[in-house]
């Protein structure tokens, strides 16, 4: 394989989903190989699901050795997990990237999940060559957010956890709620509504893209918003944050 592609590993709080990728395309080159998160979040039992996950990756052609791109469903600072919310709390002020290394025994590059699925919205997706404020917000067992201006990401902006009557407001609108409290896409694309609208008012964005797993059903509930701004699926769905991280892990290494 070529010096244009790498692996990315996209940890969540309830899957953990690697491939190898080739960046000039943002195809995936190989299986999608999707672990479950272990139950508690913890750090070392994390690793050790990230190593089997990589070890399984690693066994397509070519890809042993390859750089390595991880993200990670929290704030990262200079490879440092600053926040836990679905995830053990174990995480917070961790030397993450470093564990990581260690366990991995190869240097990887480590961003935040949804920075990653921003990335790469806009190197190979739906953000492409957009002009001003693109907001993605990814909606999975969390709401994870990147905001993009002119195609430059400013990292950690964590919209998820805004407070909207007087919640945190990812524990009503991430697609985990829907499920939890078995919402019609009616009842849930009103919880949208709230969270869309204040993030319009705050930001005024020109574009929002929706990703996580539930954006392949976009067509039910993304019809049911009334915004200003134009909305719409992100094109690489939930892989995204595996293409990220595996183009900033790229990115990085050059
Ligand atoms: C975390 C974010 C993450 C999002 C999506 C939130 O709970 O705070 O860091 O991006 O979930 O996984």
């Amino acid at each position: 394989m070529s010096s244009t592609t790498a692996i990315g590993i996209d940890i969540g709080g309830t899957g953990i989903k690697g491939a190898v990728v080739d960046l000039e395309t943002g195809a995936l080159l190989s299986d999608r190989v999707k672990l479950h998160t272990p139950k508690g979040g913890r750090p070392a039992d994390i690793v050790e699901t990230v190593k089997s996950l990589l070890q399984t990756v690693s066994k397509n052609e070519g890809a042993s050795g390859l750089p390595v791109g991880i993200c990670f469903p929290a704030v990262v600072k200079n490879g440092h997990t600053m926040s836990a919310a679905n995830v053990s709390d174990k995480w917070i002020g961790l030397a993450a990237e470093k564990l990581f290394e260690k366990g991995l025994g190869h240097p990887i590059h480590f961003v935040n999940d949804a920075d990653a699925a921003g990335y790469a919205e806009g190197q190979f997706g739906a953000a492409k060559g957009v002009p001003g404020v693109v907001l993605l917000s990814t909606l999975g067992t969390g709401i994870g957010t990147a905001l993009l201006n002119d195609g430059i990401l400013v990292p950690n902006t964590e919209l998820g956890h805004l407070q909207i009557d007087g919640v945190d407001y990812e524990t009503r609108a991430a697609f985990s709620a829907k499920e939890r409290d078995d919402l019609s896409w009616e009842k849930w694309a009103g919880r949208l509504q709230k969270y869309y609208s204040t993030l319009e008012m705050l930001f005024s964005p020109d574009l929002f893209i929706v990703g996580g797993g539930v954006s392949k059903h976009h067509q039910h509930f993304l019809p049911l918003l009334n915004l200003q701004t134009p909305i719409i699926p992100a094109v690489h769905r939930n892989n995204a944050g595996i293409l990220g991280a595996a183009a900033l892990a790229v990115k990085n290494r050059d």
